[in-house]
């Protein structure tokens, strides 16, 4: 098998890399790019730790080949900051606790991201439906939830929050 050269837009940059046709997305973001804030878990399709965005719809990037996400604009968790300025999204969770081992807090983050640039007041229901393709083993979710919840009213202090 040959390796073929193909251009990535992530988070508004163009990367060209050298890729097989068979490489997983996951795999060129991890280990060609140095973009390690996506997770490999199952590597099948399960867990949602692998979640990336392309054109702005969570996928999960252990079932994505890099020559598919040619001409997609690709969301990763690092495009998530404004530089050192965290996304209210991501200040929610740790304001919520809602970060324990935080191995599937970057999927976790990519799926409520795009639930939110869809649904600016999503309701518990929307979020958990969301939120259903990605596994959690640490926090029981509801944290989670709150934290999604609370990013999408920043200016509405819940007791849970100490910002
Ligand atoms: S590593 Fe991709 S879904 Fe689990
Ligand atoms: S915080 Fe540990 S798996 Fe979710």
């Amino acid at each position: 098998m040959e390796k073929m050269e193909i251009t990535l837009n992530i988070n508004d940059k163009f990367h060209e890399v050298m890729v097989y046709p068979n490489e997983t997305l996951l795999d060129v973001l991890r280990e060609k790019l140095d973009m390690t804030g996506v997770k490999e878990s199952c590597g099948e399709g399960v867990c949602g730790s692998c979640t990336v965005q392309m054109d702005g719809k969570p996928v999960r990037s252990c079932l994505t080949l890099a020559v598919e996400a040619q001409g997609a604009k690709i969301k990763t968790v690092e495009g998530l900051a404004n530089g050192e300025e965290l996304s209210d999204l991501q200040q929610s969770f740790i304001d919520h606790g809602a970060v324990q081992c935080g191995f599937c807090t970057p999927g976790m983050l990519m799926s409520a991201d795009a639930l939110l640039s869809e649904n600016q007041n999503p309701d518990e229901k929307a979020i958990r439906k969301a939120l259903a393709g990605n596994i959690c083993r640490c926090t029981g979710y509801a944290k989670i939830v709150l934290a999604v919840a609370h990013a999408a009213e920043p200016n509405d202090h819940c007791s849970d929050c100490k910002s």
